[in-house]
Formats: structure tokens, C-alpha cells, sequence
């Protein structure tokens, strides 16, 4: 009886020990909590007492070693906290804090979507986070670069920092993120070019750099990426021709390079790549003829040219593809008769508008 005792206590003792936070990491986000104000939800007020890995919102820890492992607080959730205060979003303001870099074991950081976040990504995030598989800081005010030293995160595979307000340029470093899957790094103020070794990012699946401040080519070496099936580099200045690699990509299938100011002609293989559902040239310097490669596999929801200097006329073959939802080739300079099938009776003259000489229907008789 006395052993049994003895072991009911020694587990009491041992889950309490389990559950209680290490101080340092409590020191940590007290200090994170003290650089941030969340006064409608109010989960601050959960960040009270010794027991962090329990019962702190959005605080979680790991079970074997009871160091704070996951730190995620997204302002858009389903949470019962969110139906509760009667919200839909949260706001945010201030600022991560430096001290979260204490935080050394932490594989999640998510701090998404609370509209107000501002300040700076602290740079030690990089040297001292070694463990983070995710960092999304994504629909913030978050201002400055991204830290230099980002490549030092081999385990990342999702970064995260869309719609903020970041500036400077893609770090060198960036390449160096072997696990790293998904990037996305859309509106923001982000400069200057695309590292020429951004295919070493083999691992990427999604690669989201649209509506930015890029310039410089698209780099070859993005056709290393096997994996890669979404690239976005929508409204920027990136200029050169696009990269033949492009059209032999295995799995890639939304491709958007709309509203930039890229030349040179239409790589064939890219609009004969069956995997290709959506493309997106539009608003581009692109001229020559419309390669006349489609096949009974073109399979198009977005097949959009518009706002080039395509030249020549619209190529027989794309009548012979299985499907075309939505097409757009108007404001280029093509001349000629529009071919007949099935992908063309849906189209309405919008989608052939302002060229030199196109005819047929929708448009008038040749
Ligand atoms: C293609 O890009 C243009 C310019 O950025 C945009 O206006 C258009 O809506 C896009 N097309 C489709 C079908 O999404």
C-alpha cells in the first residue's frame, strides 16, 4: 500500500512537472506577450500563471521534453474564441519581440492574419530558431527584410510573409532551404532580382512572389524544380524572355507571369504541357506568333494572352483542345479568321477584342 502511494505521487509529481513551462520559456513569452495588444479577443489573459504548455491560447509544448515547441496565434480561425467575442477578425498591434528567439525549440510560429502587426522579423530568428518548420507572418504591417541568414532554417518547409509591408531584396541565402515547400512572399515591397540558384529550392511545391517590386529574368534553373506545380510572379517588373525549362516542368499547372514587362516569344512547350491549366501572360512585352501546339490533352481553365504584341493569326490547333474555360487574346495585333470548334462557340467577342485584323465569329464575318 505504502509503494502504491509512493507511485500515485511520484506520477502526480511527474505530470505536474510535464506540464509546468521551463522559466526561460516562460520568461519568453511574457516578454513576447508584453510587445503585442490584442484588446478584443483578449488571449493575453490566458497568458497567466506558471502552466504555459496547458492552458495558454495558442501556446503549446512538447509532451517529452516540455519545452514550448508550437506558438500559434491566427487572427482569421474557427476558435471558439472568435464566435464567442462575436468577431470574425482579429487585430493585432505591436511587435514580435526579440525574446521569442529564447524560445529555442519552437517548430511552429504563426502569427497570421491580425491586420496591425508591425515592426521588424528579429533577425536572431534565423541563427537561433534552428528547429521552425513553419514561420507564417502573413497579413500583417511587418516592415524591414527578411533576415539574411534565413538559409540557417534547414528544417522550414513553409514560409510564410504575404501581405505585409517587407522591403529589400530575396536573400541570397534563401536557396539554401532544402526542406522549404511552400514560399510565399506576395504583396509586399520586395526589390531586386530572383536569385539565379532559385532552383535549388527542389523540395518547393508553390513559390508565390507576385505583386512585388522584382526585376531581372526569370532564372532558368527553375526548371530544376520537379516538384514545383504553382509559380506566381504576377505584377512585378521582371523583364528577359521566359525560360524554355519552363514548358517541360512536370507538375507545374498555374503559371502566372501577368504584368511584368517580359519579352521574346512563347515558348511552345509551354502551351503544349498537358499538365498547364492555368496561364496567365497577360499585360507583357510577348511577340511573334501564338505557337500552334495544342493537342486533344490542352486542358486550359486560364488561358490568358491579352495585352501583348502577338502577331499572326490565332493557331488552328487550339480548337482541337479537350477544354479552354476562359481565354483571353485581345489587345495584341492578330490577324485572321477565328477557327471554328467546340472551345470557340462559348467565347464572346471580349475575348478577341482590340487586335488588327481578326474576323469571324463572334466577330463580324471575314
Ligand atoms: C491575368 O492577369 C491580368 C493582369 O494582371 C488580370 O487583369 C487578369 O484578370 C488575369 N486573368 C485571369 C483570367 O485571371
Amino acid at each position: 500500500m505504502v509503494t502504491f502511494i509512493h507511485l500515485i505521487t511520484t506520477l502526480l509529481f511527474l505530470s505536474a512537472t510535464v506540464s509546468s513551462c521551463p522559466p526561460s520559456d516562460l520568461e519568453a513569452l511574457l516578454a513576447v506577450k508584453s510587445s503585442l495588444k490584442e484588446p478584443y479577443l483578449k488571449i493575453f489573459n490566458t497568458w497567466t500563471g506558471a502552466q504555459c504548455c496547458s492552458n495558454w491560447f495558442g501556446v503549446s509544448c512538447d509532451p517529452t521534453t516540455g519545452r514550448v515547441a508550437d506558438l500559434t496565434l491566427r487572427g482569421e480561425s474557427e476558435d471558439p474564441i472568435f464566435q464567442k467575442s462575436g468577431r470574425t477578425g482579429g487585430y493585432m498591434t505591436g511587435s514580435i519581440d526579440p525574446a521569442i528567439c529564447r524560445l529555442d525549440k519552437l517548430t511552429t510560429l504563426i502569427v497570421a492574419d491580425w491586420k496591425a502587426v508591425s515592426g521588424q522579423i528579429p533577425t536572431c530568428i534565423a541563427t537561433s530558431l534552428t528547429s521552425l518548420r513553419v514561420l507564417d507572418l502573413v497579413g500583417n504591417q511587418i516592415s524591414g527584410n527578411i533576415p539574411a541568414d534565413i538559409g540557417n532554417l534547414q528544417s522550414l518547409a513553409v514560409l510564410n510573409l504575404a501581405d505585409n509591408q517587407i522591403s529589400g531584396g530575396i536573400p541570397a541565402s534563401i536557396v539554401k532551404l532544402k526542406s522549404l515547400k511552400h514560399l510565399d512572399l506576395g504583396n509586399n515591397k520586395i526589390s531586386g532580382g530572383i536569385p539565379a540558384d532559385f532552383g535549388n529550392l527542389v523540395m518547393l511545391s508553390r513559390a508565390l512572389l507576385n505583386r512585388n517590386q522584382l526585376t531581372g529574368p526569370i532564372p532558368s534553373s527553375i526548371g530544376k524544380m520537379y516538384r514545383l506545380a504553382d509559380l506566381d510572379l504576377a505584377m512585378n517588373q521582371i523583364s528577359g524572355s521566359i525560360p524554355p525549362e519552363l514548358g517541360k516542368m512536370r507538375v507545374l499547372s498555374t503559371l502566372n507571369l501577368d504584368s511584368n514587362q517580359i519579352s521574346g516569344q512563347i515558348p511552345p512547350a509551354l502551351l503544349s504541357n498537358s499538365g498547364m491549366g492555368i496561364l496567365n501572360l497577360s499585360r507583357n512585352a510577348l511577340e511573334g506568333n501564338i505557337p500552334d501546339v495544342f493537342g486533344s490533352n490542352s486542358y486550359f481553365m486560364v488561358l490568358d494572352l491579352s495585352y501583348n504584341n502577338l502577331k499572326g493569326p490565332i493557331p488552328g490547333s487550339l480548337s482541337s483542345s479537350k477544354f479552354v474555360g476562359h481565354l483571353d487574346l485581345s489587345h495584341n495585333h492578330l490577324c485572321g479568321s477565328i477557327p471554328i470548334g467546340s472551345p470557340f462557340d462559348q467565347f464572346e467577342a471580349p475575348s478577341f477584342a482590340n487586335n488588327d485584323c481578326l474576323c469571324g465569329n463572334p466577330l463580324k464575318t471575314c
